[in-house]
């Protein structure tokens, strides 16, 4: 039997160039000088997340392996730069195994996502993976939305509080044993935290409404909708996590704005004990 690796297949296709896996190691290649550069700091945010995960359950992103400056081809095409994780495995759907990405927005959101997001899968588009609306992930998945949505706030907290991370344009995916993964820094923000005046920018970005693509991550399918079964789960998961990050006064300023945001009242919710 041989263990030689699988040859890598593309995966996805962006603007700045490919991402193929081999099964065990994703590599996001870069065809040119500049958008090496945002590979380069999507490593270095991927690591400050990765960092801040070690020690929360349930919730991981893949291990960042490395960044090279090192010029590789693929199908003939040369990249100038690549950035290399741990490969996510999904999960298995009908035998076939499929990345679940867990959307918390939207009830009715079941669909599955092809290498080009903005096109039908199809045979020129093939299929990435699944987008699982609360009744999905159960449904196909086999997750708890409750627990997803409780390890999505959780992320969230770390990943700003721990990590100093905006996390704008992240994906939550469902990974081994209902874990929670977290994928994609190429947008996400280092914030520093150093005040509260830090902390009023975080709020306004957060909640931004609006201006094409300038709308906060309270404005996308991972976080919860005022209608969402789950916005108290939600909203636990970023308290669990709030009392547990390295500047937990900070996170309560932050939750009261996300707990009105959401329609949490905060006493109703310490009677009922979550
Ligand atoms: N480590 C990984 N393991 C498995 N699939 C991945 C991994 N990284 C990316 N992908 C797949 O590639 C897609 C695009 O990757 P992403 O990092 O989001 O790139 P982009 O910057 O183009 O959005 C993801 O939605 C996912 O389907
Ligand atoms: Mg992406």
């Amino acid at each position: 039997m041989s263990s030689d690796p699988k040859s890598p297949v593309v995966i996805a296709a962006g603007g700045f160039g490919l991402i193929v896996s081999d099964g065990k190691v994703v590599t996001k290649l870069h065809h040119t000088a500049k958008s090496c550069k945002d590979g380069q700091a999507e490593f270095f945010k991927a690591r400050r997340v990765y960092e801040s995960f070690k020690d929360v359950r349930c919730v991981t992103t893949p291990k960042p392996l490395g960044f090279s400056m090192t010029e590789k081809a693929y199908n003939g095409k040369k990249f100038m730069c690549s950035f290399t994780m741990e490969a996510v495995r999904g999960v298995k759907i009908n035998g076939r195994e499929m990345l679940v990405h867990a959307v918390l927005s939207q009830p009715q959101f079941d669909k599955e996502i092809g290498q080009n997001q903005n096109k039908e899968v199809g045979p020129d588009n093939p299929t990435r993976g699944w987008h699982a609306g609360e009744k999905n992930l159960l449904a196909r998945a086999g997750v708890e939305p409750a627990k997803v949505a409780q390890r999505i706030g959780s992320a969230i907290v770390h990943m700003v509080m721990d990590a100093q991370i905006y996390p704008f344009d992240v994906e939550y995916l469902v990974g081994n044993k209902q874990s929670l993964v977290v994928l994609d820094f190429g947008m996400a923000e280092i914030i520093p935290l150093k005040d509260y005046a830090d902390m009023d920018s975080l709020v306004q970005k957060l909640f931004e409404v609006g201006g094409g693509d300038a709308v906060g991550i309270a404005d996308d399918i991972y976080y919860p909708s005022l209608e969402s079964e789950y916005k108290l789960d939600f909203y636990q998961g970023m308290k669990n996590a709030a009392a547990k990050c390295k500047m937990p006064e900070k996170a309560q300023y932050l939750l009261k704005y996300v707990a009105e945001d959401l329609g949490i009242d905060i006493q109703s919710m310490k009677r009922r004990k979550l």
